[in-house]
């Protein structure tokens, strides 16, 4: 049978580090809030003149997935795009990777999926690769959201917790009768509480799609019920666990890592409660990067395997919850190849 498996990762940040005290400065916050509230230190931006694309992220972090996989790019059937800040409004981003990959009519997606795109985007490939469509796939989660940040007090909330960043996973297909790859996925989407986390504008209901009160209203930054989204995800992210693991025949003693969204150590810390999980059992980077969105599962995934939290035959499950409302999870095995076993 055909199982989906990982076979290279990568992430990359940009080099500037904006710590809580840098945004201190600008607006009316504090390093200890932002650690209290968010367990954030720091986070990359890309640099303030402009300039620099989700897709260019998104490029540094394939080169070396693609690398790792010992692909070249000419391999990959599909690209798969997570973003929420693509670098035009449209078309998407995946259309400038695959230009900048060298490529020239490699199929390319983009989903909108913000916080859960690894999720959803793991999903979209493995039901790809099982059913025969392609056999390599690039998935990519990227995001520049510096540049689209109210920095005044004004938008203090949203501001102090998102990151800039890439992360990339090759994924093949490879004929096994291991229990090994993506093992159950459980998705979910609820429309009705979606403007709890959204822009607004540029909107298309209507002429011109902005217009300078909007801009003056700051309507074209993020708008986020913070303690509403929170309690949301606290709630349902053990929920949606359960789900994947009992469709995958499996329970919570049989996995060796959660890898959850980076949206706020406090949540993540609250799912590991309600888990009843040891804290080394919960991957969580939030620290130095903030919230990447569709990029921070893999590369929190890219980190954890540097640090040798995961290793052959390590079972995972990938978890989140963000904007649409939209959340899931993805119960993984990573390959023992035969020499090994
Ligand atoms: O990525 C997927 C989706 N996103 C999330 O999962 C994020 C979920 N939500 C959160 O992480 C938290 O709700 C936040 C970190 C956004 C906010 O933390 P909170 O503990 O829920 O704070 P709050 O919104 O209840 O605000 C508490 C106080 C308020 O002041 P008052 O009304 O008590 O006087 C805010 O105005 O903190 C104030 N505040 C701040 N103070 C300093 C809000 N943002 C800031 C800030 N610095 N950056």
């Amino acid at each position: 049978m055909k199982k989906t498996l990982i076979k290279g990762t990568g992430r990359y940040v940009p080099s500037r580090v904006v710590k809580n005290d840098d945004l201190a400065q600008l607006m009316d916050t504090s390093d200890e809030w932002i650690r209290q509230r968010t367990g954030i230190e720091e986070r990359h931006w890309v640099p303030e003149e402009g300039g620099v694309g989700s897709s260019d992220l998104g490029l540094e972090a394939s080169k070396i997935a693609i690398k790792r996989a010992g692909w070249t790019p000419e391999d990959i059937d599909f690209i798969i795009f997570g973003t929420l800040s693509p670098d035009i409004y449209f078309p998407g981003s995946a259309f400038f990777l695959q230009h900048k990959l060298g490529l020239e009519t490699t199929p390319a997606l983009d989903i909108r999926q913000q916080c859960t795109g690894f999720v959803y985007g793991l999903t979209i490939a493995d039901a790809f690769i099982r059913s025969g469509y392609a056999n390599k796939i690039l998935f990519v989660g990227a995001e520049v959201h510096s540049t689209g940040l109210d920095l005044s007090t004004r938008g203090r909330d949203v501001a102090v917790i998102f990151g800039d960043g890439a992360g990339a996973v090759c994924l093949e297909g490879v004929e096994t009768d291991e229990p090994v790859g993506v093992l159950s996925s459980v998705l979910h989407a609820q429309g009705e509480f979606a403007e709890i986390l959204k822009i607004d504008f540029p909107s298309h209901k209507q002429h011109p799609i902005i217009d300078e009160k909007m801009i003056r209203e700051g309507r074209h930054y993020p708008f986020m019920d913070g303690r509403l989204v929170f309690k949301t995800a606290v709630r349902k992210l053990p929920q949606v666990t359960y789900a994947a693991l009992e469709k995958a025949r499996l329970t919570v003693d049989d996995i060796d890592l959660f890898i959850p969204h980076q949206a706020n150590l406090r949540i993540n810390q609250a799912f590991a409660k309600s888990m009843k999980l040891p804290e080394e059992k919960v991957f969580n980077n939030i620290q130095k990067y903030g919230n990447t969105t569709a990029a921070s599962i893999p590369i929190a995934l890219d980190e954890a395997i540097e640090k040798q939290r995961i290793k052959d035959g390590s079972t995972v499950i990938f978890l989140a919850l963000g904007s649409g409302l939209t959340w899931g999870a993805v119960v993984y095995r990573f390959y023992i190849s035969p020499e090994r076993r």
